[in-house]
């Protein structure tokens, strides 16, 4: 075997895509590890994830082969490795899947001929140290293994149970699956698959080949596919870790680099319980780091609490290492040297990586040491095996920031049970109580459904920072006030997604518009909304078709009407701190609406703008558009965004933790002009706003003034409206607009000369036609004069008036029209 001739694991994946493109495949770039089509999943978790529509036939591939190696989580759902990490050779929460695939290409045969020559002569894995699986009824399987790797009977296993049947999750693809097995010798403690001691390190399973048959629709309902294909998964680290001649995927190059940098840091070594810490805190670094790239941040919902949970894992146990400040953000370089250069996002996001894991740990840091010695005090009290109850194990979650993962982790070292239930008990009576004193919106029927929703369907997630298309579930739906299981075509209702792009109106911003599609019906949205804060409300008209409770369906945001929110959200964030630079501390926002065609900002102030004002703000805004610089997220705690400077809204309420948007140009000391606590979606570059105006300035309320604002797109289309306004009108001119003025102000100049003449025309022949010093009536001692004067202004009648008083003296007199 040619031990070593493998320094890194680059060259391993090299090789192997190299030896498939040779092949005929199409080598695919890595997906996101948030999968994009697929509702059901929470992480990308094996190679053939990006590509599951083209096996189900829904998506046509771009070739009928290909290969990858797709970065894969394994850390919830169905395939969750986090519990073993660390403490076995083998198991990651982030790993690289490498694989081959045939879509209705080739099968079964030239699937085994591939992967017996590529073992066998790139890698030159000696023959005999190699065996394979096969599921017990796959007699064509167990055939070809003979045939074509002349494996003996003894090597060829079959194994009844569902490890030879590969299925993604719940539904999708599926089929049976030979797994190729690598023998490291026996000097390693362990047997080969299916015996008693399989689940020692000396029998490592290194590929799996999918023999993709089957699609599972739903939990009864199995069918076959269109075309049968194949799906392979390679876990590079485990065949680096044998092309590099050791048994355990933590000794090869790349994990021994980090480790090494963390055995610096922390001036540890790799022993007894240390060298646990040691490799989770390694595993964990890469998984936190990958989704951070991708704009998961650290919460307390769906994949980021997943996140969440990984960050503190590895966090507690660097504290468990006497790391006495953060750690793991110290790592990120080494981490982007070992990989940056396959993966150029985590080179691009390493500050907001290193930024987010400092954050988190400054932040559990301050929790932990109080958590720990509640939860000894806690373990104190127990009996040796004794079990944790539920109440405190959510203190802990709920107090301290203790995933309940982290504090089962802690237990099981110290070998105590946890009260799962108990701690299950303790969260409903929270929500209940939470749900209690919640104020309702004064309509009390309709108060009622909204809740009965929340307790139904739980928190939306919300995808829609990064993207703007994603699959989902319907979890409920409402039509007329009342739940339904479905709607048809013309019905208007109200949908509750699992997650959704979409962003629910808050904040000022408006709810997203677009449609949801399935392949039965398509539903156009009309608002989003949050009638109870949690979950999120799509407002639709179905617009043909049927739409049912549990269909999966693709929610599409529009994405013109959000680029263009977006756009006038930050160019809010960019207005609101030029007026406050402009005019002073005192600006406070009021009020503010972010939408597609125009943006508007309530702002305490007493005076009105003057218009060298108003310029000077509209330039200021447009600077720091034109500088192009990149809009920054961080999700902080209150108390540490409040410090930074992050401007927070009066009178708004926040969660403990917030979100804080910086954009524009920094200052010396490296803020950035605007920081402000914000949960909407904006540009990622101030340049994407692109045109600024300010269209009004008015009063709203005593000390509360009000700017209209458009941007972008909007602006444009305004000012060219009012182009061809202008070059509509000095048509009737026949001149160019640019001498418009001049001959509008000369036009209205002449005007005025005009109407002085025909005054004083008007008045000589109404003069002219009568009211002499004739008709004065002698009325007792007064003299008295009235007369009518058909088709004359009445702006020319004061003139005759005087005129007449001027004749009779002293009397009354009376003009008319
Ligand atoms: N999907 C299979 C696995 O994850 C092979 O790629 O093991």
């Amino acid at each position: 075997m040619t031990v070593n001739t493998f320094k890194t694991l680059s060259q391993v994946r090299s090789t192997f895509l190299d030896y498939f493109a040779k092949q005929g495949h199409t080598v695919a770039p890595s997906a996101s590890l948030v999968p994009q089509n697929d509702p059901t999943l929470m992480f990308t978790n094996s190679g053939m994830v990006p590509f599951k529509n083209y096996f189900t036939g829904k998506e046509q591939p771009p070739a009928n082969r290909m290969t990858s190696a797709q970065k894969s989580v394994r850390a919830g759902g169905k395939h969750n490795d986090l519990d073993n990490v660390g403490y076995t050779a083998r198991h990651h929460t982030f790993f690289e899947m490498m694989g081959n695939f045939s879509f209705g290409d080739y099968f079964k045969e030239d699937a085994i001929k591939f992967a017996w020559d590529i073992l066998t002569k790139d890698f030159a894995l000696p023959k005999d140290k190699l065996l394979a699986t096969v599921y017990h009824t796959d007699d064509e399987a167990a055939a070809l293994w003979k045939k074509i790797a002349g494996l003996s009977d003894d090597k060829i296993i079959r194994i009844p149970t569902n490890d030879n049947f590969w299925s993604m999750g719940d539904t999708g693809p599926c089929g049976p699956c030979s797994e190729i097995f690598y023998d490291h010798g026996d000097h390693i403690w362990g047997g080969p698959p299916g015996s008693a001691e399989e689940d020692g390190d000396r029998f490592m399973e290194i590929w799996n080949l999918v023999f993709m048959q089957y699609e599972q629709v739903d939990k009864d309902t199995r069918i076959d596919l269109p075309k049968r294909c194949i799906d392979t998964g390679m876990g590079l680290e485990r065949m680096t870790n044998v092309l590099q001649g050791c048994h355990d995927n933590f000794d090869i190059d790349l994990f021994q680099n980090i480790i090494g940098s963390i055995q610096d840091l922390t001036k540890t070594k790799a022993e007894g319980e240390a060298r646990f810490s040691q490799r989770i805190i390694a595993d964990h670094l890469r998984t936190a780091s990958f989704l951070v790239a991708e704009g998961v941040l650290p919460g307390n919902e769906g994949r980021n609490y997943v996140l969440r949970r990984i960050m503190r894992r590895a966090m507690r146990h660097a504290h468990l290492l006497g790391s006495k400040t953060p750690l793991m953000h110290q790592l990120v370089p080494v981490l982007v040297n070992q990989m940056g250069q396959a993966y150029p996002e985590l080179i691009q996001q390493q500050a907001l990586i290193t930024d987010t894991l400092y954050r988190e740990e400054t932040r559990f840091r301050e929790t932990l040491d109080r958590g720990l010695k509640m939860l000894d005090e806690a373990v104190g009290k127990l009996p040796s095996g004794g079990t944790l109850p539920g109440e405190v194990a959510f203190k802990l979650y709920d107090t301290y920031g203790f995933p309940l993962d982290l504090t089962a982790d802690i237990l099981k070292t110290k070998k105590y049970q946890l009260d799962e239930a108990g701690f299950e008990t303790a969260m409903a009576q929270q929500k209940a109580l939470a749900r209690q004193s919640w104020s309702g919106s004064g309509d009390k029927a309709t108060d009622k459904i909204w809740f009965d929703l929340q307790n139904d369907v739980g928190n939306t997630e919300f995808l829609g920072y990064g993207s703007l298309r994603s699959e989902a579930v319907v979890q409920t739906m409402v039509k007329d006030g009342v739940i339904v299981n479905e709607a048809k075509t013309g019905d208007q209702v109200g949908i509750v997604l699992n997650q959704t792009p979409f962003y629910a109106e808050s904040g000022g911003q408006v709810g997203d518009i677009g449609i949801l599609r399935t392949d039965n019906a398509e539903i156009e949205i009309i608002d989003t909304r949050k009638p109870t804060g949690n979950y999120f409300l799509h407002q639709g008209v179905v617009k043909n078709g049927t739409l049912k409770k549990g269909d999966a369906v693709e929610a599409i945001v529009d994405a013109k009407a959000r680029r263009q929110t977006q756009g006038h959200h930050s160019a809010t964030h960019l207005l609101h701190e030029a007026l406050r630079r402009n005019l002073g501390e005192h600006i406070a926002q009021k009020g503010s609406y972010v939408a597609p065609d125009r943006l508007r900002l309530d702002f305490s102030h007493g005076d009105g703008l003057t218009a060298e004002q108003l310029q000077q703000i509209t330039q200021d805004v447009r600077d720091q558009i034109a500088a192009g610089t990149a809009i920054s997220t961080k999700v902080m705690n209150l108390d540490e965004a409040k410090n930074s400077g992050a401007r927070a809204l009066f009178g708004e309420k926040y969660g403990d933790e917030v979100r804080v948007v910086g954009m524009g140009t920094n200052d010396a000391t490296g803020r950035a002009y605007s920081v402000e606590l914000c949960g909407g979606t904006h540009a990622k570059n101030t340049a994407e706003i692109g045109a600024f105006r300010i269209i009004s300035e008015g009063s709203v309320s005593s000390g509360v003034r009000r700017i209209q604002a458009v941007a972008g797109i909007t602006a444009e289309k305004m000012a060219e409206e009012e182009l061809a306004l202008l070059e509509k009108t000095a048509s009737l001119f026949k001149a160019q607009p640019e001498i418009l003025f001049d001959r509008v102000q000369k036009l209205i100049e002449e005007n005025q000369s005009l109407s002085t003449e025909i005054g004083t025309l008007r008045r000589k022949v109404a003069m002219g036609g009568g009211g002499s010093a004739q008709e004065i009536e002698q009325v007792g001692n007064v003299k008295f004069v009235a007369k009518t004067y058909d088709d004359l202004p009445v702006k020319d009648l004061r003139p005759l008036a005087d005129e007449l008083k001027q004749q009779i003296g002293s009397g009354v007199v009376v003009v008319s029209t």
